[in-house]
């Protein structure tokens, strides 16, 4: 692997997010030679931590989350970190900040490139993103932005917080980073679209008669109860996440495989997004909240959590689009905190034909994204040894030597920012049809609030959500296929 020189400052330093996912991920990085004698990081964050302190946090990071490492390995990578403390309104912060990076810069020939990543409280993003201009943080060669969700929290926001980003960065030195893109199984959707004709010549309005997305997760909000207050499922899963997986599911074949060509086959389709009014969003859309049990608390008994509050920890719809090979195709999705288990998976649901057999099974194929890594289609055979048929699963799947070869979501989008391939990124265009259905239905149920008594079923803690997520269907005979 080619190595890139850089400095990156990494505004979040000290957070969850860093600790967890991002330096692990800079280290295996720099195992494989990407970063290695040319880079130096620059963490910050309002602690007033040593750098010393700071290559303990380091260390530490990579001892949580690898069994075997060369011990002088590790403490090598970790001398090239630096730490900042940082006030993000205290313009002289960013001052000493820019001598720190062109200090670092001439002592690890990093050719003044810089790549900025914003993993700290989104409220503090434009104002980050303002004083990078005002103070020109930016270097003499390339420079690369990585912003963590949520970008905004409405179309408004997400317009204000982007024209605080472009005043520095052109659009392609943006990176808007949304971890499910580094999915393995994600990554495989268009594959398994475009290299099958078996599934290509199915991926088509006769053929499919709607597609279920599902992301579930077993556990409650635990101790994000006031992120989640501003958010709820509905942004924090949908507007990103769900948005991503069904762009990928319904958007046209691209000319090639070059991050151009992906954008453009989204933008086609992301252009005819149908955007829902209130009596869609009546009809074919649920939103519901966890109730407490002998064990576990109530949404709204968690700690930071409103005891009337309104926010969803379960959302259902419906997504349709006017174009694309599977135009007018329901695309149902479901979230929720809660659930049975943890469990991210695709159904693609095939219209059943007539056959002389009778009762035959609908076709289904279904990408099963975490907790396993598989595709399986349900296919129907004969019995053995009686009439009638019988339904089989044909599966594709991983050893276990190949799981352990997945790179982790972070590694993955890391190493596409370093090496500029912006194709699993979100562009702002795309970003922008987003919030226009989020805020739609935002908006209908905030309506369905300001008049009292809103429908906000409380659904049974580690159950499917909300009973009434089995009625938004279109047609009478379909159901989920996952319960
Ligand atoms: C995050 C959400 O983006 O995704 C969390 O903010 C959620 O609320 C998480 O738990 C789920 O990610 P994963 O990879 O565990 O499915």
């Amino acid at each position: 692997m080619k190595n890139i020189p850089v400095i990156m400052v990494l505004f979040g330093g000290s957070g969850d997010l860093a600790h967890r996912k991002l330096y692990p991920a800079l280290f295996n990085l720099y195992e494989q030679g990407l970063i290695h004698d040319n880079f130096a990081v620059i963490g910050t964050a309002r602690r007033p931590w040593s750098h010393e302190f700071f290559r303990e946090q380091i260390t530490d990071a990579i001892h949580e989350t690898h069994d075997e490492v060369d011990e002088n390995e590790v403490k090598d990578f970790a001398s090239h970190f630096y730490y900042q403390s940082h006030d993000v309104t205290n313009v002289e912060h960013y001052v000493t900040l820019k001598e720190l990076a062109a200090d670092l810069d001439s002592r690890y020939s990093a050719q003044g490139n810089r790549l900025f990543y914003m993993a700290m409280a989104p409220r503090f993003f434009g104002t980050i993103a303002t004083h990078i201009n005002d103070q020109k943080l930016t270097g003499s060669g390339f420079n690369r932005i990585v912003v963590e969700k949520p970008f905004g929290r409405d179309l408004t926001s997400a317009e204000e917080l982007n024209k605080q980003i472009t005043a520095s960065f052109e659009e392609d030195e943006i990176f808007r980073i949304d971890h499910y893109l580094g999915k393995e199984m994600v990554q495989n959707i268009l594959p398994l679209r475009f290299s099958n004709p078996l599934v290509k010549n199915i991926w088509n309005s006769d053929d499919i008669k709607n597609i279920q997305v599902t992301l579930a997760e077993r556990l409650g909000v635990e101790a994000r109860g006031g992120y989640y207050e501003t958010s709820g499922a509905l942004r924090d899963m949908v507007q990103n996440h769900i948005f991503q997986i069904i762009t990928l599911l319904a958007m046209p074949e691209p000319k090639d495989i070059s991050a151009a060509s992906i954008h453009a086959a989204k933008q086609e389709l992301l252009d005819s997004l149908i955007i829902p009014n209130a009596e869609d969003v009546k009809k074919h859309f649920v939103r519901g909240q966890y109730a407490g049990s002998d064990t576990t608390f109530a949404y709204r008994k968690e700690p930071n959590v409103a005891e009337d509050s309104t926010t969803e920890t379960f959302a259902a719809g419906e997504v349709k689009f006017n174009a694309g090979p599977i135009a007018g195709v329901p695309i149902y999705f479901r979230t929720g905190k809660e659930f049975k288990e943890k469990k991210n998976r695709i159904d693609i649901v095939l219209k059943h034909h007539n056959n002389p057999y009778g009762r035959a099974h609908s076709n289904n194929i279904s990408i099963e994204i975490d907790p396993e890594s598989k595709i399986f289609f349900t296919i129907n055979g004969k019995k053995i040894s009686e009439p009638g048929i019988r339904r089989e699963n044909l599966t594709y799947a991983f050893s276990k030597e190949e799981l352990a070869q997945v790179p982790d979501g972070y590694e993955r989008l890391l190493h596409d920012v370093f090496v500029n391939d912006s194709t699993n990124f979100t562009h702002w265009s795309e970003l922008k049809r987003y919030w226009q259905f989020i805020d739609a239905v935002e908006a209908a149920w905030q309506k369905e609030n300001e008049a009292g008594n809103p429908d906000i079923p409380q659904y049974l803690p580690y159950r499917m959500g909300p009973v009434e997520a089995n009625s938004i269907f279109e047609s009478p005979t379909s159901h989920w296929i996952y319960e």
